[in-house]
Parts: structure tokens; C-alpha cells; sequence
């Protein structure tokens, strides 16, 4: 039989640029305060405009929305706030007319308490569905361990008084674990894929997969069984329907676990996101120290040409540092999140980037053009193309999901109405009347403009999302160089943490009868090799360059080849 590799038919995915968005806190159609599909739609030139591939939407099934729509309790429609199906099927033919693909949120570990599923399963013990969760008679012993909210959640196990025994749930007591290793559950996900794969998407983001595949109840003890296989089901199946469909896991997992969620010859996920390189980049950009980053990049070197990572800075949850050890954790505090309000789960920071970076241009342009040039597919996520901020007077991860900021009308233009359903952000630094699309889409020398300009440089780097990667040894702790060569071509990529200038020394590695110059793909001031077989490069305070590395006209003859 064929394996899942052999079916992929188109690897866009390499250089994708992907963008992420709720549909609910991106534009509101219809004054109710809440985004929509209609709202989404009428913004897709844009998104297009800033050079964006994919669009990835969380979840916007419906829900209660106790966990911004990570509590599904229809999988097969749309939650009524934001549209029909129809304004879906709408958005991804829209999204497909400007050449921009679609991944959608699945989140299959578990559904919402509403789920007619659940409703079921609790009220009969001999309904089909009872075995689609996971029960105890009694409290099993490790109920008080493993809960992936500390300080908000109590417990993995809730009595439910109805079924009069006790339920798995990895989150909140409201989002019940499926049972994932039964089979009817398992049928049931490859269906939920095949009913948006219909509709348009181009694929998956799969919602806390090593949760998914692990062996669940209450008898376990110890480390619990990983069912690796369900990963490549699930790939074949997506495959099959639509070949270049793929899956964005989402598995804050260690290095030596990487090779077991991609698989060993690419039969299982075809992107993952990078953790460990996004929490030691974090700690790069706190202490000018590249010693943790360098080494996350060697230890999650994809070893299968089809294996991707997802590459990002702040998502929608917490920065999670859980990885770092105990003092590199005390550092990256000290430096963006001192405040314990801007702590949370005992991890993690909850703020948006620019305030984490003090809304400093420099730091700002240095973290994004790490982004784009760390390897894998940059994943923006939304209001971070304006540097928007956050409002830590909400509660946990609320303060970095409030509406996107369009210009300085009333709510920041994201909505008509008096009352949103989380409060536009409206005063200081980061609110709408200074921090909003309109204003900077105008001004040249704008956050915005940069990154539409970082985006198109990005997206004709191709061996960065291709190629293989080197770290360059510069003898600076506080400076990453990196190169890339695919195909012929070679890109070489320096970053300086530092907030003061610095001088590096290195070589370029050029092929042997090139000419040995680095051509500056951002500016004119490129770099020829000195007497020593070295370039002498100086960065300023946080700064940054991309090089293509062979003469100019000699890169124009290779790039029409
Ligand atoms: C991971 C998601 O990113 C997070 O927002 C959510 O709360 C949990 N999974 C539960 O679905």
C-alpha cells in the first residue's frame, strides 16, 4: 500500500505565509458587536494585499464559547453569530478567487457539556454515545494532576450528577475528553475533515494533538500510551480526499518526540508548530543569548522532506516558557512580563508583542524578520501587521483576543454597535485612535508597510521554507547568522539581539566559482568579501540583514534559470 508521503500532490504549504484569525474579533457585518463571515469577507483584499497564502480561522462552529470556541458543540455548522454555511462556503470561495488557502481549527480532544454527544452520553448508560467519553464510577486517584490550566482549573475529573460518575477532562470541566480510541469516535473525526475538506479548506489545525492520541482513563498509571497510528489515519484519509490537504498540529512536545508526530518517513503530520524554538527565541530576545535558540534550531532539524514547522511569535494563548529552565524562565519574565498580571498558568505571559517589546520599532522589525527567516512557514496572527497591544484588565488569555483595529472611527471600525463583545482597545499607545490600519496603511514608513514588504521578501526567499539551514559561527552570543541553500541558491540571514551595534566576522561559503559577494535583498549596501576570505558585516542595535549570496548579475542569471 502506499504510504501517506506518496499521495501529497503540491507542497505549497513550504512557503505558505499564513495568517490567523477568529472571525469573531476581525470585522463585524451587521452591528451586533460581533464579527462575522460577511465582515471577513469584505476584508480578504486585504489580506491578500499584505501577501498573505493562508488564512487560518479558529473555531467558529458552534459553541457556548466558554473557551473562545474551543467548547464545539456542532461540528458540522456554523455558530449562528458569525453566519450561515452558506457565508462560509462564500468566505473560502472568496478566499480561493485571490489565491489564499484556508485551515481551520479542529479541535477533537474534546467537545463542549452541550454537545448533543454528551447530553446523551450522561443521561443514558446505554446510550452509543457513552462510550464516546471517558467515565469513573469513582474519583480516580490522579484527579488532581495534569491539568493543563493551573490556578483556573481544579481538577481532570468532575462528578457529573446526571450520569452519577465522574468524567475526563484534560481543560475546563465544560469541554468533556472524547474517547478517542474508539473507533466510532475516530470514523466520526475523519468525517468532520471530510465535510470541510468539501467546503473548501485546504486543511487542519489540530487542536492539542498529543491529548488527542493519548491513552485515556482512569486505570492509568504512570506515562500514558501514545497511539501514533490515529496520526497517520488521519493524514491517509485527508490525502485521499483532497491531496495536498495537510495537518498543523499543535503538540508542545520535546525535540526527541518530533521525529514520532511527523513521522519517520513523513506518513503522519505534515506540520507541527515549533515551541521549543518560539519559547528560546523568546529568551534570545530577552538576553541577547542565541546559545538556547541555536541549539532548539539543530535538536528540530526536520530529518523528512515533507515535514514543515509552523513558525510564530504570540498566538492566541499564553507564551508558554514551560520548556525553558527555571532561571532562563526568571529572565524572560524580568524582561516582558514582570508584573504578575501579566503572568498566567504558572508559565506563561499573556501579552500581545508590542508591549512585550515595549513597542520598540527596532525589537519589533528584529522578532518578525526572525519570524520570517527561522526555519518553516511564518504563521502572523492577527492586529500584529499594526502592532497592536493588549488589555490586561481582561481576564487570562482575553486581554490579546479583542478586536482587530481598523481605523479611528468609533470601536476601531471593527463594528457598529455601542458594545462589542470584548472592548476595542481605545486609549494609549496601542489604542484605535493612534494604533489602526487605515492610518498606517497611508504612512510609508508604516509597521504595516514594513510587513507587507518583509512578506513579499519572504515569499522570494523560497530557501528558507525549502532548503537546508546552517548556523553560521560568528563568535558573537548575541548575533545569529544562518544559511540556507536550495536548489543552487544560497540566502545567509543575520540577527543582532543586541541593543548595542556589533561587528561580526564570517564567512560566506560561497561555491567554489562564484564570486563572493552578499547581495542585501533589503537595501543597496551589500557586503563584498575581504582580503582575509572574510565579509565584515556591522549590524546596528537590533539590527538585521538578508543576503543572497553570489554577485547580483550572477543571482538574476540563477533566479530566470
Ligand atoms: C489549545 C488552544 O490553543 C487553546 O486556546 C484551548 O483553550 C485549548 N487547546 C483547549 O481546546
Amino acid at each position: 500500500m502506499k504510504r501517506g508521503t506518496d499521495l501529497i500532490t503540491d507542497l505549497w504549504y513550504k512557503n505558505a505565509v499564513v495568517y490567523c484569525l477568529s472571525v469573531e474579533s476581525f470585522m463585524d457585518s451587521n452591528g451586533d458587536g460581533v464579527g462575522d463571515f460577511r465582515g471577513l469577507m469584505r476584508r480578504l483584499d486585504y489580506l491578500h494585499g499584505l501577501g498573505v497564502t493562508a488564512i487560518w480561522l479558529m473555531p467558529f462552529q458552534t459553541s457556548p464559547g466558554l473557551d473562545d470556541g474551543y467548547d464545539v458543540s456542532d461540528y458540522y455548522g456554523v455558530d449562528p453569530r458569525f453566519g450561515t454555511l452558506g457565508d462560509f462556503v462564500e468566505f473560502t470561495h472568496g478566499a480561493k478567487q485571490r489565491g489564499m488557502r484556508v485551515l481551520i481549527d479542529l479541535v477533537v480532544n474534546h467537545t463542549s457539556n452541550e454537545h448533543p454527544w454528551f447530553k446523551a452520553a450522561r443521561s443514558d448508560p446505554k446510550s452509543p454515545y457513552r462510550d464516546w467519553y471517558i467515565w469513573s464510577k469513582k474519583k480516580p486517584a490522579n484527579a488532581n494532576e495534569g491539568m493543563v490550566f493551573p490556578g483556573v482549573q481544579k481538577t481532570t475529573w468532575t462528578r457529573d450528577e446526571e450520569a452519577k460518575e465522574y468524567y475526563f477532562h484534560r481543560f475546563y470541566e465544560f469541554q468533556p475528553d472524547l474517547n478517542t480510541a474508539n473507533p466510532k469516535v475516530q470514523a466520526e473525526i475523519l468525517k468532520i475533515m471530510g465535510f470541510w475538506i468539501q467546503l473548501g479548506v485546504s486543511g487542519f489545525r489540530m487542536d492539542a494533538v498529543p491529548f488527542v492520541i493519548s491513552e485515556k482513563g482512569a486505570d492509568i498509571e504512570g506515562k500514558p500510551k501514545e497511539h501514533f497510528e490515529m496520526l497517520r489515519q488521519f493524514r491517509e484519509f485527508l490525502q485521499w480526499r483532497k491531496g495536498d490537504a495537510i495537518i498543523l498540529a499543535e503538540a508542545n512536545i520535546l525535540p526527541k518526540d518530533d521525529m514520532k508526530y511527523f513521522g519517520a518517513d513523513g506518513d503522519r503530520m505534515q506540520m507541527m508548530f515549533n515551541f521549543q524554538v518560539n519559547q528560546s527565541l523568546f529568551y534570545a530576545l530577552a538576553v541577547a543569548d542565541i546559545g538556547p535558540l541555536a541549539k532548539a534550531l539543530e535538536e528540530t532539524k526536520p530529518e523528512y522532506p515533507t515535514a514543515q514547522w509552523g513558525l510564530f511569535l504570540r498566538n492566541h494563548d499564553e507564551l508558554d516558557l514551560g520548556r525553558l529552565t527555571k532561571p532562563q524562565r526568571q529572565q524572560v519574565f524580568d524582561a516582558f512580563g514582570a508584573d504578575k498580571s501579566m503572568q498566567l498558568y504558572d508559565r506563561g505571559i499573556r501579552r500581545r508583542l508590542a508591549p512585550m517589546l515595549k513597542g520598540d520599532r527596532r525589537r519589533l522589525e528584529l522578532a518578525y524578520s526572525l519570524m520570517f527567516t527561522l526555519p518553516g512557514t511564518p504563521v502572523i496572527r492577527y492586529g500584529d501587521e499594526i502592532a497592536m497591544g493588549d488589555d490586561l484588565e481582561l481576564p487570562e488569555r482575553n486581554c490579546a483576543r479583542t478586536p482587530m483595529q481598523w481605523s479611528n472611527d468609533p470601536q476601531g471600525g471593527f463594528s457598529s454597535a455601542d458594545k462589542t463583545f470584548l472592548p476595542v482597545i481605545s486609549d494609549g499607545a496601542y489604542g484605535y485612535p493612534t494604533t489602526n490600519v487605515a492610518e498606517q496603511r497611508r504612512d510609508p514608513g508604516s509597521f504595516l508597510n514594513w510587513m507587507e514588504r518583509i512578506i513579499r521578501m519572504r515569499q522570494e526567499t523560497p530557501e528558507i521554507g525549502w532548503g537546508d539551514f546552517e548556523i553560521i559561527d560568528t563568535r558573537e552570543p548575541g548575533v545569529l547568522a544562518m544559511r540556507y541553500v536550495w536548489r543552487g541558491n544560497a540566502v545567509l540571514l543575520l540577527h543582532n539581539f543586541n541593543a548595542e551595534g556589533r561587528t561580526v566576522k564570517f564567512r560566506s561559503k560561497v561555491q567554489e566559482g562564484e564570486p563572493d559577494c552578499l547581495v542585501n535583498l533589503l537595501s543597496d549596501d551589500h557586503s563584498d568579501v575581504g582580503k582575509d576570505g572574510r565579509h565584515r558585516v556591522t549590524l546596528e542595535p537590533y539590527g538585521y540583514r538578508w543576503y543572497r549570496v553570489g554577485a547580483l548579475d550572477y543571482v538574476l542569471k540563477r533566479s530566470e534559470m
